[in-house]
C-alpha cells in the first residue's frame, strides 16, 4: 500500500493507511499492545489488540525497529487529544506528535531491526554526554530536537537561496582545493600528488573568488560555503563550518547593510514569528563607541535576557583599518601592522589618500562593519578595494615585500586591473545565526556532523593515520613525535 506520512494519517479519519517509520515507544500489556511511531514527519501512536495473529509480531518488536504499520485511522477522545486540538484551535500549529487520532493495527512487517540504542530517543539528548552522542550521531539525530534544529536549518537557508534569487544573485561554487589565503587563521593543507613537495589549501572563506567573480562580470554571488580554519575550538567555533558568502557589483555600505537586514529580518517574521526583533532597523553603533560602552565589539544588547524570544540585532561599523600586532604569537612580528578584517577591504571615502599615501596608518577607519546578535558575531564584510594600486599600498602598510605581493597577490592585482568594478560583500556564519534562532548554546547542535573539542569526529575516528603507500605516494615521511614534557 501507499505510504501516508504521520503527519498526514491526520486526515485519513476511518481509513485504512500504511506508514513507515521507527518504533518509538513499545508498550505491551499482555492482550494489547500500544505504540509510539516516528517518521520524519511526526509520531502517532497504535495500538493492537483483539488480533492474536498480530500480538504475535507485536510482542517481538523493540524500539529503533524499523516497520510498516497498516490499519484503521481512530479518533482518540483522551485528555491529550483533547489538549492536542486545543493547542491546534489556538494557535494553528500543529505538535510533532499528532494526538487526535491513533492507527488501529492491523498489520505489520519488520523493515529492520534494530540494536538496543545507547540511549533514549525519545527525549532531548542535550544532558548526554557529547562525545557519546557524537559517535553515535546517527542516532542522536533521530530525536526530535535534532530533526527540529535540522528541518530549520534546511527552511533558513532555502528561504535566503530563494530571496537571493529573487534579487538577481548567482549561485554559484569557488574551489575547496585552494591557495592559502590571508584570513588570520592557520590553514588546513593537502598534498597534492601531481605536484610533489606542494601543497594545496583548504579554504578558509572564499573571499578571494567571490572578488574574482566580480572582475568576471558576475555582479551578485551568493554560496553556501564550507569554509576550514586550523584555531583553537569554542561554543562558537569549529574548524569546518559554513558561511553564507556573498558579493555584489557597484555597491555602496549602505546596499549591503540594506539587503542583508531586509533578508534577517524575513526569515525572522516568515520562520520565527515567535520570536521578536528588539529593534529595526537594526541599530549602527560605531567600532569605538562599542569599545568604550560595552568593552568589546559584539555587545548583547537584550534588554531582557531571560526572554529566549527576544533578537537583538545590531551593526557594528566604522573599523580601524590596521592595528599593531602587539598580542601577536610571532614576536617577531610584534609592533607590525595588520588588518582587522581582511587585507582586500576599502576604507572610507576621506580616508582613501591616506591609504595610497600610507600616511596616518592607525586613523584610518575601513568601510567594514560586522553584524551582532545577542552578543555573537554572526557576520562580517566591507568594501573591496578594486583599484590595484590601493591594495598593494594596502599590502605594503601590512609590510609585505613586492615579491611577496606579487608572489600571493599578483592574481588579485591584475584582475582588479583588468576592468573589476566596485563591489562589497558580507558573510554570515550561518551555523551561529542557526544557534541562535534554535536557542541552542553551541554550534555543534545546529551542524548535522560537527567535530568534538579536539577537532575529532568521534564516530568516524578521523582523523586517523594513512598508509605507507599513500605517503609514499605523496612523498611524505613523517617525523617521529616529540615527547610531551
Ligand atoms: P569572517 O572571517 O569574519 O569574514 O567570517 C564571517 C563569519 O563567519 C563566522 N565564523 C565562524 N563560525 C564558526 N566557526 C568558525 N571557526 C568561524 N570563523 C568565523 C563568524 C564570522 O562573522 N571573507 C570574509 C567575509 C567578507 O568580508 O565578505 C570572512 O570570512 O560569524
Amino acid at each position: 500500500m501507499k505510504r501516508t506520512l504521520i503527519k498526514n494519517v491526520h486526515n485519513e479519519l476511518g481509513n485504512i493507511v500504511t506508514i513507515k517509520g521507527w518504533i518509538d515507544v513499545a508498550r505491551n500489556q499482555g492482550k494489547m499492545a500500544f505504540f509510539d511511531f516516528r517518521d520524519v514527519s511526526g509520531k502517532v501512536q497504535g495500538v493492537v489488540f483483539d488480533k492474536p495473529e498480530v500480538m504475535e509480531v507485536a510482542k517481538t518488536l523493540r524500539p529503533e525497529w524499523v516497520v510498516a504499520v497498516t490499519g484503521i485511522v481512530n479518533e482518540r477522545n483522551d485528555k491529550s487529544a483533547k489538549e492536542f486540538k486545543e493547542n491546534l484551535a489556538n494557535t494553528g500549529t500543529r505538535e510533532f506528535f499528532i494526538k487526535d487520532v491513533e492507527i488501529e493495527i492491523t498489520e505489520i512487517e519488520v523493515l529492520n531491526q534494530a540494536d538496543t540504542p545507547t540511549f533514549e530517543i525519545t527525549e532531548s539528548t542535550g544532558g548526554i554526554n557529547e562525545e557519546v552522542r557524537l559517535k553515535n550521531r546517527y542516532l542522536d539525530l533521530r530525536t526530535e530536537r535534532m530533526q527540529n534544529n535540522m528541518q530549520m536549518r534546511h527552511r533558513v537557508a532555502k528561504l535566503c537561496r530563494d530571496y537571493l534569487d529573487e534579487q538577481g544573485f548567482l549561485e554559484l561554487e569557488t574551489p575547496i582545493l585552494t591557495k592559502s589565503t590571508p584570513e588570520g587563521a592557520r590553514d588546513y593543507v593537502v598534498p597534492a600528488r601531481l605536484s610533489p613537495h606542494q601543497f594545496y589549501a583548504l579554504p578558509q572563506s572564499p573571499q578571494q573568488y567571490k572578488q574574482l567573480l566580480m572582475s568576471s562580470g558576475m555582479e551578485r554571488y551568493f554560496q553556501f560555503a564550507r569554509c576550514m580554519r586550523d584555531e583553537d575550538l569554542r561554543g562558537d567555533r569549529q574548524p569546518e563550518f559554513t558561511q553564507l558568502d556573498l558579493e555584489i557589483s557597484f555597491a555602496t555600505e549602505e546596499d549591503i547593510i540594506t539587503l542583508n537586514e531586509e533578508l534577517l529580518v524575513k526569515i525572522v517574521t516568515e520562520l520565527y514569528p515567535e520570536k521578536r526583533i528588539q529593534q529595526i532597523p537594526f541599530p549602527r553603533i560605531s567600532y569605538t563607541e562599542s569599545m568604550e560602552k560595552y568593552g568589546n565589539d559584539r555587545p548583547d544588547l537584550r534588554e531582557d535576557k531571560n526572554d529566549p524570544n527576544v533578537l537583538a540585532f545590531c551593526w557594528i561599523v566604522d573599523f580601524p583599518f590596521f592595528e599593531k600586532t602587539a598580542d601577536s604569537d610571532d614576536p617577531q612580528a610584534q609592533g607590525e601592522w595588520t588588518f582587522t578584517h581582511n587585507p582586500f577591504s576599502l576604507s572610507k571615502p576621506e580616508h582613501i589618500e591616506n591609504l595610497k599615501s600610507r600616511q596616518n596608518i592607525k586613523d584610518i577607519v575601513a568601510a567594514q562593519y560586522d553584524i551582532v546578535l545577542n552578543g555573537y558575531e554572526i557576520g562580517g564584510g566591507s568594501v573591496r578595494a578594486h583599484d590595484p594600486e590601493i591594495l598593494q599600498s594596502i599590502l605594503r602598510i601590512l609590510g609585505h615585500s613586492d615579491e611577496k605581493i606579487e608572489t600571493n597577490f599578483g592574481h588579485m592585482l591584475r584582475a582588479l586591473g583588468s576592468g573589476t568594478p566596485p563591489h562589497g560583500g558580507i558573510a554570515w556564519g550561518f551555523d551561529r545565526l542557526m544557534m541562535i534562532l534554535q536557542n541552542e548554546k553551541t554550534i555543534r547542535e545546529v551542524i548535522a556532523f560537527p567535530k568534538n573539542g579536539e577537532g575529532r569526529d568521534p564516530m568516524m575516528d578521523s582523523p586517523s593515520e594513512i598508509s605507507q603507500e599513500q605517503l609514499d605516494e605523496l612523498h611524505l615521511e613523517l617525523k617521529p613525535l616529540k615527547k610531551e614534557s
